[in-house]
């Protein structure tokens, strides 16, 4: 366990930013997090925990201890007549974990394929994509308290997932680092295809039985067309959260918008897509010192031509206000702002 100072972060976080941390250390398995506790490192510096950096956008150097998850392995833990119990390291990179459940037949994260970032950070922000979020398999997670080190256990229930949440990202914000995350998943495939485009792209395949492997396949020839690839263009997914609003305030809107997309929610309540409000307001393409919007998805903010973190905050604000004078909502951004 080797304690570095004033370390580049520039290539471990997808926008690229130019940034350092005063203090890194990368954790390779669950003994180097117990050294690392037991270590001299408890003088009440900030801490982060980092796993890929493809939700982080840091405005500035970080001025305490980056924590890098490197802790590796998948396994399958336990097993009945329905279902595998599947146990990934928290550095284990997300996609790889979907490969290798595709290749071995367990179903249930499929529609999760090329989410960037790792295993551990999958349960903050409950990552979804095409209908399925990871509390649909989610199981428990253990983890280590940042202060005591002492390890605990959460069950889903404990997690309080909902749209892009989790306890993680409210009251427990920084004070957990998740080493293994658990996951229940199908010997018997149920394949979910209703949403967006899947159907459209399965059917040019013309085959009598789909598979997850099918679906995977599929989501990934949607993801690429529509996002841009952090390794050729910085940036980090959906910038904004889409929006959930009373159904009082869809109908208002409908008489200047009549053709406002939305999506039913429980509780009288409707989700619009954040990309078609800025789309509305000719974002997209717009420039802001480095930053920009992008081309074709304008949800995703990007680091066009060597971007301080704060010219994307900037940017972001200049469409907060313009969504809000416009519709009267507040757009909340999903990417963690350091
Ligand atoms: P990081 O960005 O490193 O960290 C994110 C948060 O998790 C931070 O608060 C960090 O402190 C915390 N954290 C990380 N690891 C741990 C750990 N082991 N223990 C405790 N806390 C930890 N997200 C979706 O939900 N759906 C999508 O479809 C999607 N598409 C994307 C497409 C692109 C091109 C990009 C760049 C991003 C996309 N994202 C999407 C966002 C991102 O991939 C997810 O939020 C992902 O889970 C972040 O993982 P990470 O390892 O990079 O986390
Ligand atoms: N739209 C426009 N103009 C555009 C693009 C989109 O008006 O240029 C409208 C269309 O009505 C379209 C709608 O926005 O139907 C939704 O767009 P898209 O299908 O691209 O999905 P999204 O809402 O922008 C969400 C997630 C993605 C996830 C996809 C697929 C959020 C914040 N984003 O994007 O997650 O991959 O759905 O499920 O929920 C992420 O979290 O980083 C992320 C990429």
């Amino acid at each position: 366990m080797v304690i570095k100072n004033d370390f580049s972060l520039q290539k471990l976080n997808t926008f690229g930013l130019n940034v350092t941390a005063k203090h890194f250390v990368e954790l390779n398995s669950t003994d180097d997090v117990i050294e690392f506790f037991k270590s001299e490192r408890q003088n009440n510096e900030r801490t982060l925990i980092l796993g890929g950096g493809s939700n982080l956008l840091f405005t500035k150097d970080f001025d305490g201890f980056v924590i890098k998850i490197n802790i590796g392995g998948i396994h399958v833990v336990k097993e009945d007549e329905h279902h595998f119990w599947v146990k990934a390291g928290a550095g284990v990179i997300w996609h790889d974990l979907v490969e290798s459940c595709i290749k071995a037949n367990f179903g249930g994260i499929e529609n999760l394929s090329l989410i960037p970032g790792t295993v551990g950070a999958a349960p903050i922000q409950n990552i979804g994509a095409y209908g399925v979020e990871i509390k649909d398999t989610f199981e428990a997670l253990e983890a280590s308290n940042l202060e005591t080190g002492e390890k605990k256990y959460f069950k889903n229930q404990d997690c309080n997932f909902g749209y892009r949440d989790s306890i993680f990202k409210n009251e427990l914000i920084d004070k957990y680092l998740i080493t293994n995350v658990i996951l229940r998943l199908t010997k018997q495939p149920i394949l979910h295809t209703n949403y967006g485009k899947i159907q459209e792209v399965l059917h040019e395949l013309a085959k009598e039985k789909i598979t997850i492997r099918d679906i995977s396949d599929a989501i990934i020839k949607i993801r690429q067309s529509k996002l841009p690839d952090p390794e050729k263009v910085g940036n980090a997914g959906s910038f904004f959260k889409n929006p959930i609003i009373p159904i009082e305030l869809l109908n208002a809107l409908k008489k200047s918008y009549p053709n406002i997309p939305s999506y039913e929610q429980p509780g009288n309540l409707v989700k619009l897509p954040a990309a078609w409000l800025i789309d509305q307001c000719h974002f997209k393409g717009m420039k802001h010192k480095g930053a920009a919007v992008h081309i074709n998805q304008p949800l995703v903010l990007i680091n066009h031509n060597n971007a301080s973190g704060r010219d994307i905050v900037e940017l972001s604000m200049k469409i907060q206000q313009k969504i809000k004078n416009e519709f009267g909502i507040t757009l909340e951004p999903e990417v963690r702002i350091i």
